[in-house]
């Protein structure tokens, strides 16, 4: 859901299959199937009674994470392009952040049917509930993305487009409070999340060229890590009454199992190590990038 240049061969109907040249890619389809692959696997596990006792519960938890997933994946793309050197990755971005509004409304779908379909109890609980209307307001945010994705849009816009679509990051954040709020005392994976929102807007901070510098990215990974670690303290202090301390500590207790800022470390570090190996991939590529 961002930048793309025009071109004048664009095909007429995008399908996300094909190249701006309207060519089959069988990388854009293998991304495409692998992130439509969890919701296709959901829908027939909900099909063939398989989620559980409550099942529409579990798919709306289900749709939900992958819905969150993607958009961070998506916010992911332009440091991929750089860390790995790896231009082509742009290409994926709108389509990524389109499945990322996919889930969502899969994620709304879920909670109707978990809600019997009931549409005005459903419409009095998204404007009675603060985490509801705000996950509300998250997906409205995400169709109007969606919907001015495209080159049309794009070209109406002109300058405003640009700042229309780093909203991105602003829903990508209450994204994340809409998680920490449903989840109360069990928020590891919005804790998870968090960190890894925090790497990617830590990493858009970064002076050019540093973007791309294994040193500056374990930094910044360390830097995620703490950051999660800390709102992780502060939601639990402000929000319940669990030992937010003891569980702050936990972070440096092997013995207290894999934390998500323990998490957010290792997913920091794995990124730190890409630009090494895009040069042993790539090393003509790097030594032209430097
Ligand atoms: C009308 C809009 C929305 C409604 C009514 C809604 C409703 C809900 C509900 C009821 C839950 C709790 C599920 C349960 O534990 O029973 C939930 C969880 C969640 N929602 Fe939403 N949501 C909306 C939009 C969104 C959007 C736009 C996103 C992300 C972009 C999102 C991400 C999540 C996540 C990550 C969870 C936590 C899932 C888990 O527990 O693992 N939601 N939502």
């Amino acid at each position: 859901m961002s930048a793309t240049t025009l071109a004048p061969d664009r095909p007429s109907i995008p399908w996300p299959w094909l190249t701006r040249g309207g060519r089959f890619s069988w990388t854009r389809m293998l991304v495409l199937v692998s992130a439509i692959a969890p919701g296709l696997v959901l829908l027939w596990l909900l099909g063939s009674g398989q989620m559980g006792a409550e099942p529409w519960k579990a798919a709306a938890k289900e749709s939900g994470t992958w819905a969150i997933r993607f958009l961070l994946i998506s916010l992911a793309v332009t440091p991929l392009r750089h860390v790995a050197n790896w231009p082509q990755a742009l290409t994926f971005r709108r389509m990524l952040g389109l499945v990322a509004l996919g889930y969502a409304v899969l994620h709304l779908l879920m909670y109707a049917g978990h809600m019997a379909w009931d549409l005005p109890e459903i419409a009095s609980e998204i404007l009675l509930r603060f985490y509801l209307t705000l996950g509300f307001l998250v997906l409205l945010g995400l169709v109007v993305l969606g919907v001015t994705s495209t080159d049309g849009w794009q070209a109406r816009l002109g300058r405003r487009w640009k700042a229309l679509h780093r909203a991105v990051y602003a829903l990508a954040a209450a994204g994340i409070f809409h998680q920490f709020l449903q989840a109360k005392s069990r928020a590891d994976g919005a804790v998870l999340m968090a960190g890894v929102f925090l790497f990617l807007m830590a990493w858009r901070a970064l002076p050019g060229r540093w973007r791309a510098s294994p040193l500056a990215l374990a930094g910044l990974a360390v830097l995620a890590a703490a950051g999660a670690a800390g709102v992780e303290f502060a939601w639990y202090a402000l929000s319940s009454n669990l030992p937010a301390a003891r569980i702050l500590a936990a972070n440096l207790d092997p013995g207290a199992g894999l934390r998500p800022a323990q998490l957010t470390l290792v997913l920091g570090l794995a990124v730190a190590v890409l630009p090494w190996l895009a040069r042993l991939r790539w090393p003509g590529r790097a030594a032209r990038a430097r």
